[in-house]
């Protein structure tokens, strides 16, 4: 079977943010709240004349260009958002027009795809329908690209609005990829008919159960882990001994980042599932100092858990403990956290959140000096609604041609600091694209929407700002 995977990535962010400790005054919230128990410094936010299709082509723009890629070298370019901006006209479309702005007209026609949507997993499928394409052979020797691209924006006020971000990452998926391969039969998925977070028709902010999402979150995850832990036995791609579990052959960890505590916080419960049945599991009650609780329906529903108050605040109280062991810290630090830097400093970006995790695990883990040849990396990928997806890959012994350039501070670029009355008025829409914050620079904007006539309503111009 061909070998596919992750070739390149590039990534494409705002230049405007707020900061987090306006944000924490203007709302009246203790800083340390949004610095330590969400994990958030800076949330990027779209200026006004930037759409979820404008960042992806940047993004694609950037990875094209540094890759001397044709679109003759392309064979399909997919974009996965929950970001839509027509119920009918695919995201990618308007990426294709903005990309042959550059290449010439026509230039893609021989491409297809989709914009594909499942909240925040969506770009995951999107990555293994296109590897499976290219394994197919029916790509005619050329590559996929996937794009993940959205602005995460939630009321103003709620509890969501410590949450957001904007931001899109491009992927090139390709035969024999320079950066990460796939584990091959092992990607694994569960789905279920879930209301934790959704987006009515029509309306810009979700809907979200905020503390039912992080339950489901973990629960989903951890079920698609099972599955995948089933595969990866079956197929001989890990071969467990006595005592052993199966994270101890995941060398890094690459998960859904709504926040960065959100990361940690499922490294833990992972850990906990994969670790209470080993030897080891006594020395780590020994350190936490308490015996692990159990719900008092344990095949309860998740709203039966989340109702059992008593088991919820025993639970959360054995979480802090585990969070402190050195267990668990040894494996956050060496597994997990060069992943949750970019989210730090970024926010919440809903599909592309784990894709700009995946860059920042590799850029900060090469700045330390690790040797990532051969690293097996795990994804748990999640999105609402809801749906999870646990699959792997191992880092090819080429990934240094394509990691020592990445310099996330350089490629965002210098950014604005918006002051909280400024975020508002974008956030109620209230400039418009001509009165942008920021002046673009060899980059694509959006110049105008709806035209002179009723049956342009909703057509949306963009431009290459060169
Ligand atoms: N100093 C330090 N930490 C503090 C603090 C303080 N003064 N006050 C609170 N915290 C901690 C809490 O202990 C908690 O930490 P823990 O998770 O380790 O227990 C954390 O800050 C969050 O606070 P909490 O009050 O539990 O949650 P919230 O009401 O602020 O809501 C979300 C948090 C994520 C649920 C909310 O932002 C949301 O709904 N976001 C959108 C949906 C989402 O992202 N879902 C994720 C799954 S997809």
């Amino acid at each position: 079977m061909a070998v596919v995977g992750i070739d390149d990535l590039a990534i494409y962010v705002p230049r405007l943010y707020i900061d987090y400790k306006d944000f924490a005054e203007a709302r009246g919230i203790d800083p340390q709240k949004l610095e330590y128990g969400i994990g958030i410094k800076k949330m990027a936010i779209a200026d006004t004349n930037q759409d979820p299709a404008c960042m992806a082509a940047n993004a694609c723009l950037k990875l094209m260009q540094k890759n001397h890629l044709h679109p003759q070298d392309i064979g399909r370019l997919y974009v996965a958002t929950e970001s839509a901006l027509d119920e009918s006209k695919a995201l990618n479309s308007f990426v294709i027009g903005m990309l042959e702005q550059v290449y010439g007209e026509g230039t893609f026609e021989h491409a297809g795809g989709i914009e594909c949507k499942f909240a925040c997993v969506s770009g995951s499928y999107a990555l293994h329908d296109n590897a499976n394409w290219i394994r197919a052979e029916e790509n005619n020797d050329k590559a996929a690209i996937v794009i993940v691209s959205d602005i995460a924006k939630y009321d103003i006020g709620s509890a969501g609005e410590y949450t957001q971000g904007a931001g899109s990452v491009a992927l090139l998926i390709k035969e024999n990829p320079r950066l990460m391969a796939f584990d091959p039969k092992v990607a694994s998925t569960v789905i279920k008919n879930e209301y934790d977070f959704y987006r009515p028709f029509g309306k810009e902010t979700p809907l979200v159960n905020g503390g039912y999402s992080n339950l489901l979150y973990l629960i989903q995850v951890r079920k698609a882990f099972d599955a995948y832990k089933e595969k990866a036995l079956k197929t001989g791609l890990i071969k467990l001994k006595e005592g052993e579990a199966i994270t101890d052959y995941i060398d890094l960890f690459s998960v859904h980042l709504p926040y960065r505590r959100m990361g940690e916080k499922a490294l833990a419960y992972l850990l906990r599932h994969e670790w209470r049945h080993l030897p080891r599991w006594q020395h780590v009650i020994k350190e936490v100092g308490m015996d692990e609780p159990t719900p008092k329906d344990p095949r309860g529903t998740i709203e039966s858990i989340l109702a059992d108050t008593q088991f919820m605040k025993a639970d959360e109280q054995f979480r802090r403990g585990f969070m402190q062991t050195s267990f668990y810290n040894e494996v956050y630090e060496r597994k997990m956290a060069s992943s949750l830097e970019a989210s730090t400093v970024i926010g919440n970006l809903y599909t592309a959140s784990m894709y700009m995790g995946l860059r920042s695990l590799l850029e900060f883990e090469y700045k330390k000096g690790t040797d990532l040849t051969n690293k097996r990396i795990g994804f748990g990928s999640y999105g609402s609604g809801s749906s999870a997806m646990v699959f792997s890959g191992l880092i090819q012994p080429t990934y240094k041609d394509v990691v020592k350039d990445m310099d996330l501070d350089l490629e965002i670029g210098p950014r604005v600091k918006l002051s909280i009355e400024e975020y508002e008025r974008l956030h109620r829409n209230e400039r418009g694209f001509s009165d942008a914050v920021t002046n673009a620079q060899r980059e694509f904007v959006l110049v105008k929407v709806g035209g002179s006539t009723a049956d342009k309503a909703g057509f949306r111009q963009y431009s290459y700002v060169s």
